[in-house]
């Protein structure tokens, strides 16, 4: 399979998982790893929601791949706009049916990340759960988009998995460490493959820093990876 008909495929899934994608974020049905690892689960969530509120994302800001909007509604109680483009419209209808009223500040861009150009530069960006999904052969690429969309000074933030097993559903068949793809089920059977990497901090730094992102990467104990970077 080539990589163009994984990240359709990729697309697809998403699509088709939109009603469904909460439960795992709230550790719901499948996703229920027990009461001690969703303690930790929710603990780590806490962790990452106090290193988004220090930063200063304010003003103009753009969102990839806001899925569902649990981040985007997050954003759109502090900034003046948010600019949110995502592939899916299941997605986008989600995320516009969660923040309601909100939703005035938000202006929804369906479109594949990969095609599409900044129409501006923003004061700042977010990307939840998806550098994971970008091929490694595209990150650069993708970085120096990010760049392209941020005025010197703004902030990037990004969140995404580490590679832990109770993070996901119990049926989840964990990749070979070495492998770019992985293979999901939706609730019905229905099989697709995707492309998650579990990116080493330091490759993320050095390929952002090549693009002009000065970035950090940290994680939390179990759970998430995160990055806050500035556009220099
Ligand atoms: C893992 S979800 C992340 C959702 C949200 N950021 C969150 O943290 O809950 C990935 C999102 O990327 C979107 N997506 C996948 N491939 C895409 C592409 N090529 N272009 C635009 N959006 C894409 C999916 O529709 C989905 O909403």
């Amino acid at each position: 399979m080539s990589e163009e008909s994984i990240l359709d495929e990729q697309q697809t899934y998403y699509r088709a998982r939109a009603d469904e994608y909460d439960e795992w974020w709230e550790r719901l049905g499948k996703f229920d790893q027990g009461p001690e690892a969703n303690s930790h689960w929710n603990q780590e969530i806490c962790e990452l929601l106090n290193i988004f509120a220090s930063l200063p994302l304010d003003g103009d800001l753009l969102e990839f791949a806001p899925g569902t909007g649990y981040w985007t509604e997050l954003l759109a109680d502090r900034a003046r706009s948010v600019t949110a483009v995502d592939g899916a419209p299941e997605m986008i209808a989600n995320n516009r049916a969660r923040l309601g009223d909100k939703a005035e500040v938000v202006t929804y861009v369906q479109h594949d990340i990969f095609d599409w150009v900044p129409p501006r530069r923003f004061d700042g960006m977010v990307f939840c759960f998806w550098i994971s999904h970008v091929p490694r052969r595209r990150l650069s690429g993708f970085l120096a988009k990010c760049r392209d969309a941020l005025r010197v000074g703004a902030p990037m933030f990004f969140v995404d998995n580490l590679c832990e097993p109770t993070g996901y559903a119990v049926d989840q068949v964990m990749p070979d460490s070495d492998s770019e793809f992985t293979q999901r089920l939706l609730n019905d059977g229905r099989e697709f493959t995707i492309v998650k990497n579990y990116y080493d901090p330091e490759e993320l730094q050095d390929a952002a820093r090549a693009e002009g992102i000065s970035l950090d990467v940290g994680n939390t104990s179990t759970y998430f990876q995160y990055g806050v970077g500035y556009a220099t």
